[in-house]
C-alpha cells in the first residue's frame, strides 16, 4: 500500500490557469477545418467558428490560447490577415505542407474567437522575418484606443473597440525555424523589438513572452535571461516527447510495444528534470525571480498518420497521451510558484490535440478528458503533498528510472480539495492510503480516465475512452484509500 499525504495547512502558491492553455498554429488542419471553416460553411458555425469545437473547448475550460505560431509566427505578416477577405493577400505556408495560405483567419477572426470562447489571448510576433516597426504597428492596432493610423485602420476593418491582449511573445524559436539566432543575439533584438510594443491602456500591462530553450539547452537560458531580466514577463521552455528520441523515425502513435509505452512515459518524465534545471539558471541570473517560466509548446510528436500530409503532423491519441497530459499537469502544478502559463501543441488535428476533426465530424481525444478533469486545478491554491511510489525502468532509455504514480493536490476557496493522482503503469494497479493532515473528511467523490494504453477515441466508435465515476475506494475518517487501475488517472474531491 503506498502512502500518500496531503498537506491543507501547506499552501504553497496560487495555480495559474493559464497553466491549462492550447496552442493553435496556421499548420495542417488545425486552425483551417479544425476550428476555422468560414460563415458559409455547411458545418454550424458562428461567425465562421465551428460550433462543436468551441463548445468542446469552452467545457474543457481553455483558459488562454497562443496564436499564429510556431514557426509560423516568424513568417507571418500580420497585414496580410486584416481587411476584405477576398482582396486578403495569399501565401505558400512553407514550413508547413507546402500549402495555400489565403490569410481568411486572421487577427479580427483570432480575437472573436477567444471572445467565443472566454479565454486569454497570447499572440506571438514576428522577430525572424519581420520589422520592429510591423511588430510595433500589431501591438497598436490591436491594444490603442486613442487616435493613430493602426487605431483608425482597426476601426475602418469594422471593429472600433480594442482588443485585450494578455500575452505577447517576441519571436518564436529563435535558435531554429525563427532565424537561427545565438542567444546573446536574440537577448538584443528582444530588447530592440519589446521596446516599440507599447502597453497602450493605463493599468493593462501586456505580459512579454522571450523565445526560451529548445529542451536542456540551459546556456540559451542563461544567455536570454541575462539580457531580458529586466524587459520580460517570461520565458518559453518547449518540451516535445519523442518515444523513441529520433525524429526521423519518432514512433507510431497507436502502435507500440510495452517497452516503447514505458520508454514515452519515461521521456515525458524529463519535463520534470528540465523545468526544475531551467528554474535554477533562471534564479541565479533573477534570485528576485521576475521572470517566471513558461511551457508554451509540449505534448508528444509521432510519425504522422499514413496517407496524411507529413507537413500536416496530424496523428491519433490513445491513453498513452493522456497518461503523459496527466502526469506533466501534475508537473506544472508542483511549480505552479514559478510557472505562469503553459499550452499543448496543439488545440486541434496536430500534434497532441485535444480535438480531432473529420469534415463535420469532432472527436475528444483522451487527452481531452483529462484538461477537463484537471480544470478545477484552476486558479486553486496548490497544497504540499507526497506520494510514496515504486518506480518503473525504461530499458529503451538506459534503465532509467521513473515513480509509477504522480499526483498533485490543490485547493479552492471553498476548502474542497482536488487532487489528481496518474498511474502511470500500462500493467500494474496501485493501491493507496491517502491522510490529509488535520482535516475530518466529511465527503469524498472520485472520477477516473482509464483503459488499455492503446485505447482511442475515433471516428467509427466516438468516445471509447471517457471520464466515468470511480467508486474503488474506502472513505476514512481522515482520508481514504483507493485501489488504481493500470493506466489511470484519477480525481478525487474532498470535502
Ligand atoms: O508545434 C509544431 C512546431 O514545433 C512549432 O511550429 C514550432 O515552434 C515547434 O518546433
Amino acid at each position: 500500500m503506498e502512502k500518500y499525504l496531503i498537506n491543507p495547512n501547506q499552501k504553497i502558491a496560487k495555480i495559474n490557469k493559464d497553466i491549462y492553455g492550447s496552442f493553435s498554429e496556421h499548420l495542417g488542419r488545425c486552425i483551417y477545418e479544425g476550428i476555422y471553416v468560414g460563415e458559409n460553411s455547411k458545418i454550424p458555425n458562428v461567425n465562421g467558428m465551428r460550433t462543436d469545437v468551441v463548445t468542446a473547448l469552452r467545457e474543457m475550460g481553455l483558459p488562454v490560447l497562443r496564436w499564429p505560431g510556431g514557426c509560423f509566427a516568424d513568417e507571418y505578416h500580420w497585414k496580410d490577415g486584416i481587411g476584405e477577405k477576398s482582396s486578403r493577400k495569399k501565401m505558400i505556408n512553407t514550413h508547413w505542407g507546402g500549402v495555400v495560405e489565403d490569410n481568411s483567419f486572421g487577427t479580427h477572426e483570432y480575437f472573436e474567437l477567444c471572445r467565443q470562447l472566454g479565454c486569454d489571448t497570447y499572440v506571438n510576433g514576428n522577430v525572424g522575418s519581420g520589422s520592429v516597426r510591423e511588430m510595433s504597428e500589431w501591438v497598436e492596432y490591436i491594444t490603442f484606443d486613442g487616435v493613430s493610423p493602426m487605431a483608425e485602420l482597426r476601426a475602418k476593418n469594422g471593429h472600433k473597440e480594442p482588443w485585450k491582449l494578455d500575452y505577447f511573445g517576441v519571436g518564436n524559436e529563435s535558435w531554429g525555424c525563427g532565424g537561427n539566432m545565438d542567444p546573446e543575439y536574440y537577448g538584443c533584438l528582444f530588447k530592440r523589438y519589446n521596446t516599440y510594443c507599447r502597453d497602450y491602456k493605463a493599468g493593462e500591462h501586456i505580459k512579454r513572452i522571450a523565445c526560451g530553450p529548445n529542451s536542456g539547452d540551459y546556456h540559451w537560458t542563461r544567455e536570454v535571461m541575462d539580457k531580458v531580466k529586466h524587459h520580460a514577463n517570461g520565458i518559453s521552455l518547449h518540451y516535445y516527447t519523442v518515444p523513441t528520441g529520433n525524429w526521423n523515425h519518432k514512433g507510431s502513435a497507436t502502435e507500440f510495444d510495452n517497452n516503447e509505452y514505458i520508454s514515452t512515459i519515461c521521456k515525458a518524465y524529463k519535463m520534470e528534470e528540465i523545468i526544475t534545471n531551467h528554474l535554477a539558471v533562471m534564479d541565479s541570473i533573477n534570485p528576485q525571480k521576475w521572470v517566471k517560466l513558461i511551457v508554451d509548446e509540449w505534448g508528444t510528436w509521432y510519425d504522422v498518420e499514413e496517407g496524411t500530409n507529413p507537413g500536416f503532423l496530424y496523428q491519433q491519441s490513445t491513453m498513452r497521451d493522456a497518461i503523459v497530459a496527466a502526469l506533466t499537469l501534475n508537473i506544472f502544478n508542483k511549480h505552479a510558484d514559478r510557472i505562469m502559463m503553459c499550452n499543448i501543441a496543439q488545440t486541434v488535428n496536430v500534434l497532441q490535440s485535444v480535438i480531432l476533426t473529420d469534415g463535420e465530424k469532432m472527436v475528444k481525444t483522451p487527452t481531452y478528458y483529462v484538461f477537463k478533469m484537471f480544470k478545477e486545478h484552476q486558479n486553486n491554491t496548490l497544497l504540499g503533498s507526497f506520494i510514496t511510489t515504486e518506480n518503473i525502468k525504461s530499458k529503451n532509455d538506459e534503465n532509467r528510472e521513473f515513480p509509477q504514480l504522480i499526483e498533485s493536490a490543490s485547493i479552492d476557496e471553498n476548502g474542497v480539495i482536488y487532487s489528481t493522482v496518474t498511474n502511470t503503469s500500462s500493467t500494474k494497479s496501485a493501491k493507496i492510503k491517502c491522510q490529509i493532515a488535520d482535516r475530518k473528511v466529511k465527503s469524498l467523490r472520485a472520477e477516473i480516465l482509464t483503459g488499455e494504453c492503446h485505447s482511442k477515441n475515433d471516428f467509427e466508435n466516438g468516445d471509447n475512452v471517457k471520464v466515468v465515476d470511480f467508486t474503488d475506494f474506502k472513505k476514512l475518517s481522515d482520508g481514504f484509500t483507493a485501489n488504481l487501475p493500470a493506466c489511470s488517472v484519477v480525481k478525487f474531491i474532498i470535502e
